[in-house]
């Protein structure tokens, strides 16, 4: 199941961003770069990671106009982003302009295309699994590879959209630690059973004594 953990670095510098890189890769292979880490370091941490032989999850859920979006969407791929999130709420012409853009720039430079996930509704916020399936039904109709959601809504949205996607699962929690802000967690097993391709750890590995040993603790 290791494989399917991505670990949030969520972290003010490039410093203690390397300390956990190097302490959990190769365990650890994807690791997500989100605003913090993003607006401290800058690309430099995504060269940090690509060199110790790491995937980068680049989390700055982007949200604006199509062009805006479809111009960072091609940085991204030139900067060998293995995955990233947009925001769903942002709109199908903003959805379709990113892959437009992810498809074309990746072509175009013979590289992989980073895979594209639609956040539905934040995991710290209360929601209506309703919503979170029209959410992620607009988002996979609009050509992404997969969303962002909850390990509950996961398990729904595999009945309920029969194409094939990516689920990303962030508020992973073992049993018995703190949920922190998170409203919604599952443990890694719950989160797979319940259908989830990848799972998204932070705090409990970050805030560790023996971020390794948080790490088997997980499982
Ligand atoms: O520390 P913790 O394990 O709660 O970290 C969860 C990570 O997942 C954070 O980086 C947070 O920004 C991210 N995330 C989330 N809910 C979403 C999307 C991303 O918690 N819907």
């Amino acid at each position: 199941m290791q494989s399917k953990i991505i670990l949030a670095l969520d972290l003010g510098s490039l410093d203690e961003a390397k300390y956990f890189i190097h302490k959990l890769y190769p365990k650890v292979k994807i690791f997500k770069v989100g605003l913090q880490l993003y607006t401290a370091a800058g690309p430099k941490i995504i060269q940090t990671i690509h060199q110790k032989g790491g995937e980068v999850f680049l989390d700055l859920k982007f949200f604006d106009i199509p062009n805006t979006v479809a111009q960072a969407i091609r940085e991204a791929v030139r900067q060998r982003i293995k995955m990233l999130t947009l925001h769903i709420l942002g709109g199908e012409a903003m959805l379709k302009a990113a892959v437009k853009a992810a498809k074309s720039e990746s072509e175009r430079r013979k590289v992989k295309k980073p895979l594209l996930l639609g956040v539905t509704i934040l995991t710290s916020q209360k929601t209506h699994p309703n919503q979170v399936l029209k959410l992620a039904k607009i988002g996979i109709n609009s050509g992404l590879d997969g969303v962002v959601c909850s390990a509950r809504e996961a398990r729904a949205l595999r009945s309920k959209i029969k194409r094939k996607f990516l689920i990303v699962t962030p508020g992973i929690r073992p049993k018995g630690v703190k949920k922190n802000d998170q409203k919604r967690t599952a443990t890694v097993k719950e989160a797979v059973q319940a259908g989830s391709s990848f799972l998204v750890v932070g705090r409990p590995i970050l805030e560790a004594n023996d971020p390794l040993k948080a790490l088997q603790l997980l499982e």
